[in-house]
Parts: structure tokens; sequence; C-alpha cells
């Protein structure tokens, strides 16, 4: 960990060590002190559009705010390909290894698949050999809701370290040939770690909602339990999204300005007190009509990058969180506002007082050497444990067997009774030997 950061530490005395000593422990804060974003290098303009849907540039920008977006264009980019990249950004900020991580929680509309967590494979990918992974499904809200989860084990103490990251492939979910759906999504991942500290701030606060009786307002209804994937349901389009795209606006544009208020006021703080509000990126007029409009939060201080990106549901926040201290608009001191809605129907907001510094610090060429050497081995350790566990299966006999000893032990049993069964009637013992 950098200098800068040292406050950013494991706190002691730890909250969950068995023993905690005279001492009350130290209040727990959850810091954001990592974050890193990755998109795809593929753009796909508004006018490229036209040439496949019947809309417009015009249309799309008056309606929308989005101007382009990123799309993947090889087989190889997938929602964890992403997931990774942007989380071995946001950990080379926070200059941590993925050996320090205790969680990480991948929120994401596109997994990879259905099971397993695509958090998994980026827990393997990164090496974080310590960690529990799970994917956090909450649609465009779900970054919000994995800052929540985040900063509940941190507080608890069940962690110190944990990694939260949005990643999305929408372009593999969406039907190229609805034009009120596929203008308005791309692709995306981003991610930030959160780290247990002593100094007051971080995430103060969260907001969560959900109100399922919408659910049919944004759904992908095939290939789950109640519309399972059949030649009908393909043939019929069932495996991409469907959208009710005026009662998400109306339901949308409600909860962003109610949930940025419940947070601010669970965080003690008034709406003059806000600094940066980072809006889920799904439509400029939502976040105008909603952030700027209903709670009268001045244009200069609401992050928007959709015009240049699309909607990348739980990617949008983490990558307008990254643009924004990019641009210098967070500093240590504000106090920040991340607020998403999206399908369930789900809504989610967090207070922030940032207080990690922004400057780049140089890293001397020796960390980029020892980063890259870690997730090379990361990578080599994943190949040999795919091949032990095939050679385990094939040669040593159950695989609930305690240890290697006893696995053998157990093979050469299974061997053994299945000789005593086979063997030819000339060696087996007859009566007459036992009499000698
Ligand atoms: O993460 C959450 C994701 N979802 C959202 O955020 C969706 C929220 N909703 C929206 O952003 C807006 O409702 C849309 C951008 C999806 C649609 O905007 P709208 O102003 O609500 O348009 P509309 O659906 O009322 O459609 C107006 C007209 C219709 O034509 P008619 O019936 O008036 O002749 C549509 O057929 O615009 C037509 N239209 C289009 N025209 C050109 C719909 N999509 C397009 C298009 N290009 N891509």
């Amino acid at each position: 960990m950098s200098d800068s950061q040292d406050s950013f530490v494991k706190t002691e005395p730890s909250l969950n060590g068995t023993d905690p000593g005279d001492l009350a422990p130290a209040r727990r804060y959850a810091q954001i002190i990592g974050w890193g974003m990755y998109v795809p290098e593929r753009v796909v303009t508004n006018v490229d559009l036209e040439q496949i849907v019947e809309t417009s540039d015009e249309w799309i920008r008056s309606r929308t705010g989005i101007g382009e977006r990123r799309i993947v264009s090889s087989p190889k980019e997938t929602t964890a390909s992403l997931a990774i990249r942007a989380s071995r950004a946001a950990l080379q900020v926070a200059d941590v290894p993925a050996s320090m991580l205790d969680m990480v929680i991948c929120a994401t509309s596109s997994p990879e698949y259905q099971f397993p967590a695509t958090a998994c494979l980026v827990q393997d990918a990164l090496g974080a050999h310590r960690a529990g992974a799970y994917d956090l499904s909450a649609a465009c809200s779900g970054f919000v809701y994995g800052l929540a989860m985040a900063r509940g084990m941190i507080l608890a103490g069940d962690a110190d370290y944990v990694l939260v990251m949005g990643s999305e492939t929408l372009s593999r979910i969406v039907d190229w040939t609805d034009r009120s759906t596929c203008i308005l999504f791309g692709d995306g991942a981003g991610a930030v770690l959160l780290a247990a500290s002593e100094e007051p701030g971080g995430v103060l606060s969260c907001a969560l909602g959900s109100d399922g009786s919408g659910s049919d307002l944004l759904i992908l209804p095939g290939g789950g339990s109640a519309i399972p994937t059949t030649l009908e349901t393909v043939a019929s389009r069932q495996h991409f999204v469907k959208m009710d795209g005026k009662g998400v606006f109306r339901f949308a544009t409600r909860v962003m300005a109610e949930a940025t208020r419940e947070v601010a006021a669970k965080a003690g703080l008034s709406l003059a007190e806000i600094d940066v509000v980072i809006p889920h990126q799904a439509n400029s007029r939502i976040i105008q009509s909603s952030v700027m409009r209903q709670l009268k939060i001045p244009e200069e201080k609401v992050f928007m990058n959709l015009e240049r990106y699309g909607n990348t549901s739980t990617a949008s926040i983490p990558i307008a969180l990254c643009e924004a201290i990019e641009a210098g608009k967070v500093t240590p001191g504000q106090n920040l506002v991340l607020v998403g809605f999206g399908a369930g129907l789900t809504w989610g907001a967090t207070a922030i007082k940032w207080c990690a510094p922004v400057t780049k610090q140089p890293s001397p060429w020796w960390k980029a050497a020892r980063r890259r050497a870690g997730y090379q081995i990361a990578s080599a350790r994943s190949v040999w444990r795919r091949a032990a566990r095939r050679v385990y299966a094939a040669t040593l006999g159950p695989a609930d067997a305690p240890t290697l000893r006893g696995r053998l032990r157990a093979s050469i049993d299974a061997g053994r009774a299945v000789w005593e069964e086979r063997k030819p009637d000339s060696l087996k013992p007859s009566p007459d030997d036992d009499e000698g």
C-alpha cells in the first residue's frame, strides 16, 4: 500500500480476532481506496445504429442524451474479462495485492453463466485465494447494493478488503432488431476496492429499495425457471431484454429523488451539503427531472458521461465515478451521493465522505512487474489446480477421502475389492486351505 494510504490499513485491534483485549475496539469505517474501469475499444455511434434499426442520431440524442456506446467485438471479451481489467486497475490504484481480498462481489445483469458466479472467475484470475466471491443480481442498482454489502461486512468486522464491481456485456442480451432498447445500452466495467479504516468517513449510509410488482417492466424473460430455454423461446426472442420504457422512466424519476433524499438524511447531510451526485447513467432526461429539477441540485454537481457510453447497467456508476475522479470533480473531504435504479424494480443510493487521495502516485517499475508476476502466478495456479483435479479424479479414488494418503488408500481398497470379486476361482482360497 502506498504511503499516502497508510491510514486505510487493517484496523488494530481487529474486530474479527478472538481476543478483543482490554480496549474497546476502534470504530471501523469502509473507505474506497481504489477504483478502476475498462470499456471495450469498439465504438458504435448513433449513426452506426441508423444502419441497423429505424432510428436517428437526432431521436436518440434528444430522448436519451446518448451519442455512442462501447460494444465488445471478440468472443474473448466477456463480462468476466472486462471485470478483471477494471478490478486490476482498482487494485493498482490502492496498491493492494489480490491476496489481501476477503470478498469479491460482482454486480451484473449479463453474467458469464447462470452459474458459476462471474465473481468466482474474477477471484481466480486475480489470485484472490483468500476471498469469498458471489454475483449480485439487482440490475442497474447492483453496484450500489454491492457497496452496501461491502460496507456491512467491513463494519461488522467480517472483512478488511472487499472488491466490488459492476460489469456488463449487455450487447449480448439486447435485441438488435428492437429499436426501443438496442439504442440504450453499452458494455463496460468499473470496480472499487473498499478497506476497513479508522479514519472517519467513507461509505456513510445506504438506502436500498425494491418493488417486485414492477418486475415485468424490464425483464429478460427466457432461460430461467419460469420460461426455460426451448427452441420456441429462442424463436420468439425471449432470451433478449424486454422493456416498457415509459413505465421505467416514471418509476426512475420518482425513486432517484426519493433515494437521494433518504440517504442524505441518514448520513446527516442536507441536500446543499452534497458536493457531487453520480447517478445511474440511463437517460439524461431522467437525471435532469429527478436530481436536478426535483432536488434542485445544480447541474455542475451532477456528473454525467452517458453521451459516450450509453447505459452500462451495473457498470455505469463505477465508470462515472472513475471519470469524475479523473476529471478532478472528486476531492478528499467532499460528500458524494451515488444513486441508481433498475429492473426488479430496485433502487439504491449511498452517501460517501470521500477520503482517499486522488492524485496519481508515481509507482516504481518493480511494483508493476510484481503485480504482473502475481497475475501470471494466479493463472498458473489455476491451470495447475484444474490439472490436479483431473488427475485426482482419474487416479486417486473418491473425492471425499480427507488426505492424499486417504485417497490412495481408498483407491487401492477399491481395486482390491474388484480383484477379489473377479479373480479366477483357481486363485480363490478353498476351505481345505484353512485346515492346513
Ligand atoms: O437501467 C434502466 C434502463 N431503462 C431505462 O432507463 C428506460 C427509461 N425509459 C426511457 O429512457 C425512455 O422511455 C426511452 C428512451 C426508452 C423512450 O423514450 P420515450 O420518450 O419514452 O419514447 P416512447 O417510448 O414514448 O416513444 C415515442 C415514439 C414512438 O413512436 P410513436 O408511437 O409516437 O409513433 C416510438 O415508436 O418514438 C418511437 N421510438 C423511436 N423512434 C426512433 C422508439 N424508439 C425509437 C428509436 N428511434 N430508437
